[in-house]
Parts: C-alpha cells; structure tokens; sequence
C-alpha cells in the first residue's frame, strides 16, 4: 500500500515548552493509523500541525508524493485534509446542514450580490449525512439540540464530505457514553471502506486495538515507536506509552 502522508523530523516549541521533537511517522492510503499517548505527549499539536493550524519550526510534510507547507487550515483543505478537532468547532445556533457548509457555501453569482443557494446545500447535506448512515432528527435541526454522538457525527459527516483524502479525529469519543461511541466507531470504519484514509487520536487502547492498522506513540514530544497493529498487545502499548518498554 502506499504512503499518503510523511512527517519528517517535525518540530514545534512554544516558548520553552518543545511540543513536538523531531517527529517522524508515516500513514498508508486506505488505512485507520492511530496516534497514542499520555495527556500533553504533543498529539494534538502535531494534528495542528498537519491541518495547517500550526506551522512547525523544522521539519515537514509529504503529503502523496509530494512535500507540502500548508499555512492555514483552509490550505490543508483544499489538498484533501479534513479535521475533527476535539472540540469539534460547531456553531451552537446554527443548523446541521448549515455547519456542514460553513466557510463553503454554495452560492449563485460572485461578490456582495451573490446568492446562499439553502435549498441545494440543504438537499446535499441531507444526502451527506444518508450516505454515512448518521443516525439525526433533519438537517435542520439546530446543533444545539444534538447530543454528544450526534454532534460528532456531524463533525465526522462534515470532514468525510467534501472528498477528502486523510481524515484526522482527535480524541472522537472521548466524551461519550458506550452506545454513542460505538456508531462513531461504526463511522469511522464506514471512511476506511470507502476509501479514505484515517488519522486517530485515541486514549482507548481497545478501540486503537479493534480498529487501527497501525499505531505510532509519542512521549513527551517524541514519536517512540509504531507498530502494526496485527503483531502488537494493547500491553505493548502501554509499556511504550509509559516508557517501561524501550522502542
Ligand atoms: N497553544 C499552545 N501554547 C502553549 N503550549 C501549548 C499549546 N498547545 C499545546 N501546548 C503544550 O504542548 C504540549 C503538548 O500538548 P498537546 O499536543 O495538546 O498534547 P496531547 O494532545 O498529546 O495531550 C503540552 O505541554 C501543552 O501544554
Ligand atoms: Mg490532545
């Protein structure tokens, strides 16, 4: 299978804080790759990092083939990198359909006088979160109104729309109950089968086990180890995470 995204010897202090220390991981095209470590290991940074939130001091991307810099999130985009951050960046007062289009409304004509075309975004959002089978009253339904799955639900509708290569989740069902967190799980299996790639940040090593190919774990700012999820233990894991295992 081939490589969709390199991080070659990523580097990011803040201040005096070294978040990220020469990280190198790769991920394959059609895969869940998960991403594991304690609180403050540096995972979310590195996903800003990749998802043109952050810009590292030294070290890059290769995204297919090809060596990228992406200097805002909406560059990231425009390549095919779709993130769901952990905290999701939903509006609370708008609806469904109308977080699935924000910052890309269609719209008739150009400039001041163009037109918000609500009636075909709406029918495409309805067709967006059918074709993900996400379980939601109408895509008009105000996010507020939503509970923790649904809402991330629509986080996940919102980066596998869109035709995105690589989608990120950081932390996706760390805030739900059982049931919740097992149709999130669902979803992100669903992305795999159709194709695109998936970054997980995860802090259950059972979900990591269940549905990741593969696995790479930062401590403190370094990316210790990865291993094929097929010949590893979450024991192993565990070890490397904590350091009572050397890589
Ligand atoms: N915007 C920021 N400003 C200052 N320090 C930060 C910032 N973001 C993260 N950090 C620090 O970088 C380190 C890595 O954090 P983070 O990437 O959020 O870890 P993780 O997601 O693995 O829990 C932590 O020490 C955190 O406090
Ligand atoms: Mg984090």
């Amino acid at each position: 299978m081939t490589i969709l995204l390199e991080a070659r010897d990523v580097s990011l202090a803040f201040g005096g804080v070294r978040a990220l220390r020469q990280v190198s991981l790769s991920l394959r095209d059609g895969e869940i790759t998960a991403l594991v470590g304690d609180n403050g290991a540096g995972k979310s940074t590195l996903v800003c990092c990749i998802s043109g939130i952050h810009r590292p001091d030294r070290g890059g991307f290769v995204f297919e083939g090809r060596e990228v810099t992406f200097e805002t999130p909406r560059h990231a985009r425009e390549a095919g990198i779709e993130t769901v951050h952990q905290n999701l960046a939903l509006v609370e007062d708008l609806t469904v359909w109308q977080n699935l289009f924000l910052n890309r409304e269609i719209v008739r004509g150009r400039g001041p006088l163009s037109l918000l075309r609500r009636g075909v975004m709406k029918r495409k959002a309805a067709a967006m979160v059918a074709g993900l089978a996400v379980n939601l009253p109408t895509v008009s339904s105000r996010v507020r109104r939503l509970s923790g799955g649904q809402r991330q639900a629509v986080a996940i509708c919102r980066a596998a729309g869109f035709s995105s290569r690589l989608v990120i989740m950081d932390e996706p069902t760390a805030a739900l109950g059982v049931r919740e967190t097992r149709r999130v799980e669902e979803l992100i299996c669903r992305l795999r089968d159709e194709g695109h790639a998936v970054l997980l940040v995860s802090h259950n090593f059972d979900q990591v086990m269940r549905l990741a190919d593969q696995v790479w774990v930062m401590r403190a700012g370094h990316c210790v180890a990865g291993r094929r999820v097929a010949g590893t233990s979450a024991e192993e894991i565990v070890a490397l995470i904590t350091g009572a295992q050397a890589a």
